[in-house]
């Protein structure tokens, strides 16, 4: 038996004056956004509001720091609804803010405090990545592991999903492509996940067909960011958020947390690295059903054949990033054992969605490949 849900509400706004005008935001809402947004995008909005730029709690991913110093500045101020305006960092940690209790966060992660919501919440992305907006997965590096670990827990689905093409305009290229490449991800991973559905796949390929197509286009005019491709970006995101909001992500991200926490390289460009080896690992292994499919759809989108695509798809995507190698982000041979060790020891979240299961000498294969 499977489930397919499409949770939270999702709304479109054509501008950030018009979502101003429709939420009314002031007394007991509490705001999170950078400072460079709210000038840019929310200048005179928010008034009455308690606003947190949480740029100032953190640098580069999200992290229980950061989530416990946020949450004294709080203190016992009286919260009912909570708006999240920014990347994946942002959501992810406003999830944990609409709980009854948060901290300590190490508790809430290992299960020991039962996630209790009781605020409203509101995510806005300004990135075309995460899809955290329409997910019920809080991503945190938890500093005392030294890996990224998820939260997954119905408390944590927003009530609404506000989506604003307009708030992504000022989006640098190096993110717009690190998100964008995120969500591609996602979607690929959701596609060969064993928890795959028909619904599921309508949402992975659909953001497939959106992202390859934007990259096309952008191989072909330069490394920019391209406006009117700007709200395709954003709905694939969050496409791909509802298709591993139901059938996960998988080996591509546990493979990338332990790069991300310990060398601080973007949740995306991690990804990147890693994204095409695990796929060639897959296909040494078996290449049939949710494989099958993937490659005949890729083919198509790519015009190459079926063998060809992992290839194709690496040309194009290195027009989008340039992929480094595991030492040039400053890994050392010898760390490669312990990131084994965290991915088959604390990722069986994810590594259990992998279209076909990889042991600790295929992971490490896979590490010292990308060495
Ligand atoms: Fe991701």
């Amino acid at each position: 038996m499977n489930n397919f849900f499409i949770r939270p509400k999702i709304t479109v706004c054509t501008s950030a004056e018009e979502f101003c005008l429709s939420y009314n935001i002031g007394s007991g809402d509490l705001v999170f956004v950078s400072e460079g947004t709210r000038r840019r995008n929310f200048a005179n909005a928010f008034a009455g509001a308690l606003v947190v730029d949480y740029r100032k709690y953190v640098v580069g991913e999200p992290t229980d720091i950061m989530i416990e110093d946020i949450s004294r500045i709080i203190g016992s101020q009286k919260i009912s609804r909570i708006f999240a305006i920014g990347g994946g960092t942002i959501l992810d940690a406003a999830k944990l803010f609409a709980l009854k209790q948060n901290i300590p966060v190490d508790k809430l992660f290992n299960g020991e405090i039962l996630p209790q919501k009781d605020k409203k919440l509101f995510l806005i992305p300004t990135t075309c990545g995460t899809g955290s907006e329409v997910t019920d997965i809080s991503i945190l590096e938890l500093t005392k592991n030294k890996t990224k670990l998820g939260l997954a827990n119905e408390a944590l689905f927003a009530d609404e999903a506000i989506l604003i093409p307009e708030l992504l305009q000022n989006l640098p290229y190096k993110f717009f492509a690190a998100s964008s490449m995120d969500a591609l991800i996602h979607a690929v991973e959701s596609y060969t996940s064993p928890k795959a559905t028909e619904f599921t796949r309508i949402f992975s390929a659909a953001a497939i067909e959106k992202i390859i197509s934007g990259y096309k286009l952008i191989t072909s005019e330069g490394k920019k960011v391209i406006p009117s491709l700007l709200r395709d970006f954003l709905t694939a995101s969050t496409y791909a958020g509802i298709a591993f909001g139901n059938a996960g992500c998988a080996a591509v991200h546990a493979l990338s947390y332990p790069l991300g926490a310990a060398r601080h390289v973007p949740h995306g460009e991690a990804n990147y690295a890693f994204f095409i080896e695990v796929y060639k690992t897959y296909a040494s292994i078996r290449q049939d059903g949710s494989f099958e499919l993937l490659k005949q759809f890729l083919a198509k989108l790519l015009a190459c054949t079926p063998n060809n695509v992992l290839a194709e798809l690496e040309t194009l995507l290195e027009n989008i990033i340039q992929r480094k190698t595991l030492h040039e982000y400053g890994v050392i041979e010898e760390e490669l054992p312990r990131y084994t060790g965290i991915v088959m020891e604390k990722q069986g979240r994810l590594m259990s969605n992998n279209y076909v299961p990889l042991n600790r000498d295929k992971v490490l294969g896979i590490y010292q490949k990308l060495f």
